[in-house]
C-alpha cells in the first residue's frame, strides 16, 4: 500500500491562487438572513476555497461576527447589501441565475445540480425560518441536499458549502 503523506503548508500555498478573483460573472454565496455569526466564518472559508464572493446584509453585528470567524490570511471578497430581497431582484434583472438552497418539494437533488456556467447567486435561508417567502418568489432553481437521518435539516454553513462546491464544479 502507498504511504499517504499529507502536503506541507508550503506545498499547499504554492498550489493556490496568488491573488483574489475578479467579481465579474461570478459565483456569489448569499446567506442574506443570518442568525449565527459562526456560520458566516465557515461560509467565508468555503467562498475562499472555491473562489466565490460572499454577500451579506448590513446588520450591525455582522461585520464583527465575520471578522471573528475569519481565519483566512487574505480577506474574502464581501459584497454588502442593506436590502437583501431588493439585491436579489436586481441580480435577477441583470441576468443572474438565482439558486436557492432549501428543503422544498420542487427542489432538485444536489447530485443533479449542474455547475454554474454564468453569474450565479446561491441563496441560503435563515437558521430557524429558512428562505423568506418574498425571496422564494425570486428563485430560478432550488436545490435540496438529501438526508436520511433523524435531523430536520443540515447546518446552514454545511448545506451552503456542499452546494457551493457543486456550483463551482469542484465536486
Ligand atoms: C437550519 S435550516 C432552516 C430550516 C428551517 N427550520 C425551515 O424549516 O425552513 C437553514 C438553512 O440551511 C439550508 N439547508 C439546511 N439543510 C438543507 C438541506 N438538506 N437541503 C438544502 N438546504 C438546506 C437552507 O438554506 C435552510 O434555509
Amino acid at each position: 500500500m502507498t504511504a499517504i503523506r499529507p502536503r506541507t503548508p508550503g506545498e499547499l500555498r504554492r498550489n493556490r491562487r496568488p491573488r483574489s478573483h475578479s467579481c465579474w460573472d461570478h459565483l456569489y454565496a448569499a446567506p442574506l438572513w443570518p442568525l449565527h455569526g459562526a456560520n458566516l466564518g465557515t461560509l467565508a472559508r468555503t467562498c475562499d476555497a472555491v473562489g466565490a464572493c460572499l454577500v451579506l446584509p448590513r446588520f450591525s453585528w455582522v461585520p464583527e461576527a465575520l471578522a471573528r470567524g475569519n481565519t483566512l490570511r487574505r480577506p474574502v471578497c464581501v459584497h454588502w447589501t442593506g436590502d437583501p430581497a431588493g439585491w436579489l431582484g436586481g441580480q435577477r434583472e441583470r441576468g443572474a441565475d438565482v439558486v436557492g438552497v432549501e428543503l422544498a418539494d420542487e427542489a432538485v437533488r444536489l447530485a443533479d445540480l449542474p455547475a454554474a456556467r454564468r453569474r450565479t447567486v446561491m441563496v441560503l435561508g435563515h437558521e430557524q425560518h429558512g428562505i423568506p417567502p418574498e425571496a422564494l418568489d425570486l428563485l430560478d432553481t432550488c436545490v435540496e441536499i438529501p438526508m436520511i437521518g433523524t435531523g430536520a435539516s443540515l447546518n446552514v454553513a454545511v448545506a451552503g458549502s456542499l452546494a457551493l462546491y457543486k456550483l463551482a464544479g469542484l465536486l
